[in-house]
Formats: structure tokens, sequence, C-alpha cells
């Protein structure tokens, strides 16, 4: 059993002047993983606050995966790829390379994604888009690979040649 912690990230939902359907879409979607939701938060578009959400959902929460939703654009107070970057050990490329592949078949917006993705110990922390449309299609595309990425990152799995 995994355990998973979904933060999102929007100065408008931290005051509650919008409802987090992407949050809600992402746990809806987890559902289906073997996983159990063990941390959610909603906290606003600041570097610090971001930073020291993740550590906590790895540190003290024990995720094994962390997805956060919201703030990997180009507008001024997007500071989510910058946060994650702060609180992780290793970069996981492949895995943003593949959302936005993916996602500009949908969108040529796709491109003004800055979404990253790492291991914080044995924590994949993966950035989704705000909106519930990306977040959803993003995570649909990376799904495949988390059972076996999650488990290869616990020590589950040691040789993933075989
Ligand atoms: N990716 C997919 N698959 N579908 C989308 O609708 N929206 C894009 C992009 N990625 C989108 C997407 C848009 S409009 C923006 S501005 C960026 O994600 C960043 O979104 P964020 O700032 O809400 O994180």
């Amino acid at each position: 059993m995994f355990k998973i912690g979904i933060l999102t990230i929007s100065d408008r939902c931290s005051k509650g002047m919008r409802e987090d359907k992407s949050g809600e879409a992402i746990q809806g979607m987890v559902a289906g993983l073997n996983a159990e939701v063990i941390r959610y938060d909603i906290v606003p578009d600041e570097k610090e606050i971001i930073a020291q959400k993740l550590i906590e959902m790895v540190d003290v929460g024990g995720c094994h995966l962390v997805l956060t939703t919201g703030g990997t654009g180009c507008s001024p107070r997007d500071i989510t790829p910058e946060a994650t970057s702060m609180v992780i050990e290793k970069d996981v490329p492949g895995l943003a390379e593949a959302m936005r592949l993916a996602s500009l078949k949908i969108t040529p917006h796709a491109m003004l994604s800055r979404a990253i993705a790492g291991i914080r110990k044995q924590c994949l922390i993966v950035n989704l888009p705000g909106s519930p449309k990306g977040a959803t299609e993003c995570l649909d595309v990376i799904m495949p690979a988390l059972p076996h990425g999650l488990s290869v990152l616990r020590g589950d799995v040691s040789d993933c040649g075989r």
C-alpha cells in the first residue's frame, strides 16, 4: 500500500475563494492505485510554505508519492517548480517530459507548464497543472508508470530488467 500526499497550491483555494476541484479529481484518480491518501493540504503560492509542506509530507508523513497541483505556469505568483527544486534530491525529468509531450497533443498551452518531478528520500514528488482538466490529463499520462516507479523507489524491486 503506497502512501500518497496531495498538495493544492493556489492563493484563491487557500483563502476559500475557490473550491479545490483539482485536488478532489486527483483523489478520485489515485483511488485506482494500491494506495491511500494520507495527507491533503492547500497552501498559497509561497515558495517557503510550499517547500515546508512538501518536507513535512515526506519526512514526517512518510508519503511515497506527493502530487502537487497548481503554480506551474508563467504567472508572476507561480512558484511550485522552484519550491519543489528546493526539496528534491534527484530529478526524474522523464515524467514531466512525458506529461508535456502528451499534453501538447491536447493544447499548445501545455508548453507553458514548467512542472518538474523528483525524488526526496523514498518519495516521488510530481507537479501537475492547476486546472482540473490539466491535472487529470497529466496524471493520466504518468499513471501507468507509477506502480513500478514507486516499488523501485521503495526498494521492493531490485532488478527491473527481469
Ligand atoms: N496540460 C494539459 N494536459 N491540459 C491542460 O489543459 N493547461 C496548460 C498547461 N498544461 C493544460 C496543461 C495551461 S493553460 C497552463 S497555464 C499550464 O499548464 C500551467 O498551469 P498552472 O499554472 O495552473 O499550473
